[in-house]
């Protein structure tokens, strides 16, 4: 865990959130704020002044709007706030709350960027008249500005048991740091042990790899983290284990003094498991492989082209150049055709390469041709006309080979439908 520099970073404030401003200096800047405020008036927390239990609906509202109006005015400019929250039910009508106290905190100066529905795979068995089983809530996410950090790439999925044939199949249509992801979340509810042993018994805390999320995309190493309804410190742990400092206020001394012991006893084994979890080599190579399959795709489609239109057989030799890093140019790919240049063929070539599906697949495409077919010494691979996710032992002499490469790519489409 992180030394405590300056006083204010990385502890729970056990006071009240209505003057978080008291007790955090104008000069910190918030860089995100992850929270879920207390429900209404359905819960007790065991605390006097608590937000909800005992209030009115407006005082309620009221109360939240301040808090976060305080916490706006001390975030980063490319800060942002996500609140976990939901409906209920109050004298036989649904109570909006997500939206009613959207509108509030839109007045406050927050901009609405998304709501997200967080799927938990169980709740409470039971339904009500007019009342279907509850099984999501409503993730809010605020900015301060349109300037905001949103770090969307690093939680794409990547998977590749989850995402299935297309990213064998068509690697030039997806991003090659894996698939976005989408307005569903899907984490459960945190059962015994996901947060090590006696912990949740106490608490409901939120998913960690919930709060992972959220915390990768909106901030970076060193930045601040805070929860004003710290609860079981959920939030902060998650924070203070992937290098975020934190800081987060919360009525009910008991639960801080539990967040403390906890954090004492598991920090560092959570940290290292966490670690592990982030380990971005996977994306790396999941990222290389969809670009190697586009090369090929490329390089196949190119040899199709050609032999539908003129009546010679094409074969082609494709090497990766150079990775690059814009978002349409991703590839440097030389393509040399085995077979001697042709000036009809050149102006086809011109006028193909720059329109779909080439133009689609970020590939900066130089054509060579090379009339001696005989290739260097060394271990090719040849793939046939109609794949390029499985490399063939027949010798590349064969005619069924029609694109060769010292990329290896050994990949059956069928083990990923
Ligand atoms: C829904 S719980 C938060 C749960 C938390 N996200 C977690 O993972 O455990 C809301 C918390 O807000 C606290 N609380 C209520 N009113 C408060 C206030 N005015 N200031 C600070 N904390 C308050 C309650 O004691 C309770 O722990």
């Amino acid at each position: 865990m992180k030394k405590n520099k300056n006083k204010t970073l990385n502890k729970v404030f056990n006071n009240d959130a209505r003057e978080i401003l008291k007790f955090l200096g104008s000069d910190i800047k918030i860089k995100t704020t992850i929270t879920s405020p207390p429900y209404f008036d359905m819960k007790d927390y065991g605390s006097e002044n608590q937000v909800g239990y005992g209030q009115t609906y407006e005082l309620y509202l009221q109360d939240l709007k301040s808090i976060f109006e305080s916490i706006y005015s001390i975030t980063d400019n490319d800060g942002s706030l996500w609140v976990i929250i939901d409906t209920f039910k109050r004298d036989n009508q649904v109570v909006t709350l997500p939206f009613d106290l959207s509108n509030k905190l839109k007045e406050s100066g927050w901009l609405l960027q998304d709501i997200i529905i967080w799927k938990k795979d169980k709740t409470v068995p039971w339904s009500t008249k007019g009342f279907m089983q509850r099984k999501f809530e409503y993730i809010l996410f605020f900015t301060k500005s349109n300037e905001f950090k949103y770090n969307k790439d690093r939680v794409r999925n990547f998977d590749t048991s989850q995402l299935k044939r297309w990213w064998v199949k068509y690697p030039e249509r997806y991003n090659p740091k894996g698939k976005a992801l989408d307005e569903i979340w899907e984490f459960p509810i945190p059962v015994q042990g996901s947060w090590g042993d006696q912990y949740v018994r106490h608490f409901c805390p939120l998913p960690k790899e919930m709060v992972a999320t959220m915390i990768e995309i909106s901030t970076d190493k060193e930045d601040l983290v805070l929860d004003p309804f710290a609860g079981s410190g959920s939030v902060l742990f998650q924070s203070s284990i992937m290098q975020r400092n934190y800081v987060g206020f919360e009525l009910n001394i008991e639960y801080i003094n539990m967040f403390e012991d906890y954090i004492k006893k598991m920090h560092s084994k959570l940290k290292k498991e966490h670690s592990k979890i982030i380990d971005n080599s996977d994306q790396t190579l999941f990222e290389k492989r969809i670009l190697e399959l586009r090369a090929l795709k490329f390089g196949r489609i190119l040899v199709n082209k050609i032999e539908e239109n003129f009546e010679i057989e094409a074969k082609v030799y494709v090497t990766i150049r150079k990775f690059l890093t814009e978002k349409t140019k991703l590839l440097e790919v030389d393509y040399e055709l085995l077979m001697s240049e042709n000036i009809e063929l050149n102006t086809f070539l011109n006028d193909i390469l720059i329109k779909p599906p080439f133009s689609k697949f970020g590939i900066t495409a130089k054509i060579k041709f090379k009339n001696n077919q005989e290739l260097k010494r060394g271990k090719y691979y040849g793939y046939t006309k109609t794949n390029s996710y499985a490399y063939s032992s027949l010798p590349i002499e064969s005619s069924k080979i029609k694109v060769i490469s010292k990329i290896c790519v050994n990949l059956k489409e069928s083990d990923y439908e």
